[in-house]
């Protein structure tokens, strides 16, 4: 999490900065700090919270200077006020970081019995103060970057500038991700493409263990054993434009609007329309030899990827273990080689799919990985990038990215199908129709947003919600329930419908609404049996169902939420868009941050 931005630049680089960390402030935004060389001496601005703080001061107290790194932070180590803003100094040199320091308490004891005395909380300023230690014994500052480098253990991005060197900058990357933008007699450090896309389009993404020495007219790249190695120069596709709301209130809006266009783009990339047929990128195996498919991933892609296990089951008779990226490593789950594991992933860059990822790596399994940021480290590390068409998801809950993952999952799942015998032909056809009305059906979908507003008022009263769902609407459940704390900040349970028995029956009453997603499917009638144990306790339904299941279903309920009749297969895409919308007017009504909730950040890069 936390972004990092450094320049080397012919002109003032606060404003850059600044702009830089504009885009890169889903990753944090607990506070916010620029340090630049002004007159050559290091002069430092930091704010507590939001961007827009540190805006309004150096608005007051500008910083001239043309070398200078900025920090937008997610809290690990320290509260969030500005005495823990990054950049962290000591003596001669600044530091930017992103990631953990996991010995850093064992090297501030060390510095401290030296009679250092630290102005910080943090992890990062171990590294400062060690870099600092290293000169004041009277190396240069590139010795002193390498000497320190191999004493950190953890995870980092590390942007380095010093007092009296107005033509250096030192970046080295172990875990996080960090670039090098290449420009005109200017070079740049970032976290991504997207924060250098104003300034360069040619960019080199560092390996694991690589550091770099930046003077405006040249780039030096080491790896970890300090041997010079050279790194493709790519052409990033980022935009320099900072995608903006349109007329939405908030990005989340525009991104849940957004979802029949981009989930069209992702379907286009794996449909041929003409033929009824997926087309997936060549791969280096066979379904026919896969065994067991793994699925890995946090948060709402986990959820996605808990519905891809029903269709990889269900349409390829191929037994998946989901699993929770940050757990599957300790779980010790045997992965005979030759497998197929499956990464999905918004960013590409959150660091526990990403160790995950490795470990399936070193146990000999195809990698796959369904990805929204095609040059991101979970997508370059992939035997197979499946990208979702998305576009740029800006507002910290995922929405759009959800819904074109499940699609890419989908067309994998029939793909597979296909290949492993288990779906003729023509199943090919009818899922591949099914698949192509999704863009349709959300349309309908989002019609339902004025009588979603109003439910949304009894929603914003309550205290805990719960969500139930059977069958592939079970992980919508969990995901309904996600988006509404994460947003609104009210405590919410998914639960598998049948489940409901077996305990959070007794949670109840008149107080809590409890919303049921059931489409009119085998599970229906089923469902309807767990509606009326809720509504026999007083429970208050909010029902999302079709038009067979509005009628069918007697039970009293506060309120039917009716979405068009569709096939199964491509109910978990299109139901999303009103448990979204429940969340997202829920948060509104509280006042709450909708596109930047407290304490989340978009790209979680420490494990
Ligand atoms: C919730 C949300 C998170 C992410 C999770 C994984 O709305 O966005 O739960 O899904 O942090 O992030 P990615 O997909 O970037 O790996």
């Amino acid at each position: 999490m936390c972004g990092i931005i450094g320049i080397l630049g012919r002109e003032a680089v606060a404003p850059q900065l600044v702009d830089a960390l504009k885009r890169l402030e889903y990753r944090g935004y607990d506070s916010a700090g620029v340090a630049t060389l002004e007159n050559g001496r290091l002069t430092r601005r930091r704010a507590e919270g939001k961007l827009k703080n540190l805006e309004q001061r150096l608005a007051r107290e500008p910083l001239a200077g043309l070398v200078g790194i900025g920090h937008t932070r997610w809290a690990t180590h320290g509260r969030p006020n500005e005495i823990n803003a990054h950049p962290h100094a000591a003596d001669r040199v600044a530091v930017v970081h992103n990631g953990i320091i996991e010995n850093f308490n064992e090297l501030r004891g060390e510095l401290e019995g030296r009679g250092v005395r630290f102005a910080s909380e943090t992890d990062t300023e171990v590294v400062a103060q060690l870099v600092a230690a290293v000169m004041a014994e009277g190396f240069g500052p590139v010795e002193a970057v390498k000497a320190v480098l191999p004493r950190l253990r953890g995870a980092f991005a590390l942007a380095f500038v010093f007092e009296g060197e107005d033509d250096l900058m030192i970046g080295a990357r172990r875990g996080s991700p960090l670039a090098v933008g290449y420009g005109d007699g200017e070079m740049y450090l970032g976290s991504d493409a997207i924060a250098l896309a104003p300034f360069t389009s040619r960019i080199s993404y560092l390996e694991d263990g690589d550091w770099v020495v930046l003077h405006r007219g040249s780039v030096q790249i080491y790896d970890e054993a300090g041997a010079p190695v050279e790194r493709p120069v790519l052409t990033s596709s980022a935009s320099a434009f900072l995608v903006d709301k349109g007329n939405f209130r908030h990005f989340m809006a525009k991104e849940i609007h957004e979802q029949p266009e981009v989930v069209g783009h992702t379907l286009a990339h794996y449909v041929d329309f003409a033929a009824e047929r997926i087309v997936l990128p060549d791969l280096p195996f066979d379904f026919r030899d896969i065994e067991r498919v793994t699925i890995a991933a946090c948060g709402t892609a986990y959820y996605a990827g808990l519905t891809g296990k029903y269709w990889f089951e269900r349409l390829a008779r191929l037994p998946v273990a989901v699993e929770i990226a940050s757990e599957l490593r300790y779980g010790d789950a045997p992965l005979a080689p030759g497998n197929l594991a499956v990464f999905v992933s918004q960013s590409g860059e959150t660091a526990d799919t990403l160790a995950t990822l490795r470990h399936a790596k070193a146990n000999g399994q195809h990698v796959v990985s369904v990805v929204n940021v095609p040059t991101s480290t979970i997508a370059r590390e992939s035997d197979v990038v499946m990208p979702t068409l998305a576009g740029p998801e800006i507002g910290v809950a995922s929405t759009k990215a959800f819904t074109c993952q499940l699609v890419v999952l989908a067309c994998i799942a029939i793909a597979a199908g296909r290949a492993r015998g288990n779906l003729s032909e023509d199943d090919e056809r009818r899922l591949v129709r099914a698949l192509t009305e999704v863009p349709r059906h959300m349309t309908a979908a989002l019609a339902l947003e004025p009588e979603i507003e109003k439910l949304a008022r009894d929603i914003a009263k309550s205290r805990d919600v719960l969500y139930l769902g059977r069958g592939t609407s079970f992980p919508l459940a969990l995901e309904g329930a996600l988006k509404l704390k994460e947003i609104s900040y009210i405590h919410a349970e998914g639960y598998a419908a049948g489940e409901l028995k077996h305990g959070p029956i007794a949670l109840i009453d008149e107080t809590i609404p409890v919303i049921v997603i059931a489409p009119h499917d085998r599970v229906f009638e089923k469902t309807v049996s767990n509606m009326q144990e809720v509504a026999a306790r007083g429970g208050r339904i909010i029902l999302v169902t079709d038009p067979q299941g509005a009628k069918e279903a007697t039970v009293e309920s506060l309120a039917t939420l009716v979405l068009p009749h569709m096939p199964a297969s491509v109910t978990p895409m299109v139901y999303a868009l009103p448990v979204q919308m429940l969340a997202y007017h829920a948060a509104v009504i509280m006042g709450t941050d909708v596109d930047q909730p407290r304490n989340l950040a978009k790209s979680v890069t420490v494990e």
